[in-house]
């Protein structure tokens, strides 16, 4: 008998037995890999939770925030855990962790203020809540803050914009260019929410919204004479202010399209409107969030711009080759000439990286969350941090230095948030680009400054401002053939 032919299939046999055995094996040992890392509870994130109930707190209060957050990404990463203000807080430095709390897990987050901010700001406002009011809510602030409608706030926001500029420049006083500037954004988001408005009533609502900011950046102490206490009745009157200017609009049966008159206008499926209050805290929400954040963006342009004067030449050339096609300022810059400044645009992007005025933001968890083997308990703060985002080499080289042309490439997704990210995102982000947009226009293509003092540094107030406030002053650019760029009577009634 050939010896082969008994052999082969012996061998045959065996050699399928050996791969069944270690298939088997492979399966088994993957099997009980998985159930053991199943098995594994998510632990909390590395980090300090510094003394009992101070936690980390006076470390954070005694050096620059900055420096305190960065400081202890390098040591744990990026997500770590820490203890401030009696809460404890899970820090987000990973665009991929900042995304999973603010868009693709959102729902298992809810906003969180202190209640004595809440109380100030009016509790109806939008950026408090979550689910179905604050879908419906932020509908109709997006309505009032789309493309159609601010294309056609331009003209307005053009002269805004050059009567403060001619202001500061005619009286040849130095400036705090941070103060300046909030009154500038003030005016555009009255522009934004009511349209055009009465300027006893601009007047009333410049008055006591001061104070009720005061108060919002004050120990909150309701005792007779605190500044808290001030605002709290500062922002009754602003109730009822805005009751007045509701009333007279509802008479009139305007059909525009600012803010005022889409929360007015608005009805569920089963006709219901909203109530004042409800009115009211969005009014004051909506002007919060657009007032000093905007501001501080243009006083940080005005300094970047003077820090590199290749840069500050370069924006002068693309702008003044409109303003030039312009004749010089005879015509109004129009919405299209807005979204074809590609130099100056970036120069804003950069400005709004570097910048960061919005530096973190909070959340807090509302269930046990787990995160990449990471727990977040419930009801820890979570705090995405888009400052250090916006400032790991690692997402964007040389993170110090301010290039605009790092924007012609390309760069990681969930990288660059200025204006935040998901359900909570800034609707506002176009309004606050085109006054940036408009400010560089007038400002670059006749005008010129110089900032006073050369002290380089960062305040809060709360957002980061360059120090001081900017002291600049301002001057008419001689070397243009000006005409005067819009009519005496349109800037007139925004000096109002
Ligand atoms: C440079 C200027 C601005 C910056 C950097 C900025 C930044 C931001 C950021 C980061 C958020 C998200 C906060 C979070 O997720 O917790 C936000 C929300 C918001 N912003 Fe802005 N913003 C600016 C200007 C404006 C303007 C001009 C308006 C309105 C006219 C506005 C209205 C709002 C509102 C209403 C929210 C809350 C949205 C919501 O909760 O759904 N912002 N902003």
């Amino acid at each position: 008998m050939d010896k082969g032919r008994f052999l082969a299939p012996v061998f045959i046999f065996l050699l399928t037995l050996l791969t069944c055995a270690m298939i088997s094996l492979i399966i088994s040992l993957n099997y009980s890999k998985r159930k053991k890392q199943q098995g594994k509870k998510p632990k909390l994130p590395p980090g300090s939770m510094g003394w009992p109930s101070i936690g980390e707190t006076l470390q954070l209060y005694s050096q620059d925030p900055n420096v305190f957050l960065s400081t202890r990404q390098k040591r744990y990463g990026g997500i770590f855990k820490t203890h401030i203000l009696g809460c404890p807080c899970v820090m987000l430095a990973s665009p991929d962790a900042a995304r999973f709390v603010l868009v693709t897990q959102a729902h298992l987050f809810k906003p969180t203020y202190p209640r004595s901010k809440e109380s100030l700001i009016g509790r109806s406002a939008l950026f408090f809540h979550r689910g179905e009011y604050h879908k419906r809510l932020r509908k109709l602030v997006q309505a009032s803050l789309c493309p159609e409608v601010l294309r056609k706030l331009v003209v307005d926001i053009e002269a805004i914009t050059v009567s403060a500029l001619s202001s500061w420049a005619d009286h040849g006083r130095v400036v705090n260019t941070y103060h300046e500037m909030i009154k500038l954004s003030f005016k555009v988001g009255i522009l934004a929410i009511f349209g055009h408005l009465e300027p006893r009533y601009k007047e009333e609502l410049k008055k006591n919204y001061t104070i009720v900011e005061r108060g919002y950046n004050s120990f909150p102490t309701n005792l007779p004479g605190t500044r808290y206490r001030k605002a709290m009745k500062a922002r009754k009157r602003l109730s009822e202010i805005l009751s007045n200017i509701t009333r007279e609009r509802k008479e009139k049966k305007l059909l525009d399209k600012d803010l005022l008159s889409c929360l007015l206008n608005y009805k569920d499926d089963k006709g219901n409107v909203l109530t004042e209050d409800q009115i009211a805290d969005n009014i004051i929400g909506v002007l919060f969030a657009a007032q000093d954040t905007t501001a501080s963006a243009m006083t940080w342009i005005i300094k970047y711009l003077h820090d590199s004067p290749k840069l500050l030449e370069a924006v002068k050339a693309e702008q003044k080759a409109i303003h030039q096609s312009n004749g010089n300022g005879k015509s109004h810059l129009t919405w299209y000439q807005t979204r074809k400044m590609p130099f100056t645009y970036k120069v804003i992007l950069e400005s709004l990286r570097m910048s960061s005025i919005i530096s973190f933001t909070f959340r807090e968890a509302v269930a046990d969350v787990e995160y990449k083997g990471y727990l977040i308990p419930k009801g820890w703060k979570v705090m995405p941090l888009f400052r250090n985002i916006h400032h790991n080499p690692e997402f964007f080289g040389d993170p110090q230095k301010f290039d605009p042309t790092r924007f012609e490439g390309s760069f990681r997704p969930n990288t660059f948030m200025p204006f935040g990210s998901g359900v909570h995102a800034c609707p506002g982000n176009e309004l606050a680009k085109l006054e940036m947009l408009i400010l560089v226009h007038h400002l670059a293509s006749h005008f010129r400054y110089e900032l006073v003092g050369c002290d380089s540094g960062i305040e809060y107030s709360p957002f980061p401002v360059p120090l001081h406030g900017l002291p600049a002053t301002f001057w008419r650019d001689m070397d243009q053939n000006l005409h005067a760029p819009l009519s005496s009577h349109t800037i007139k009634s925004h000096i109002s």
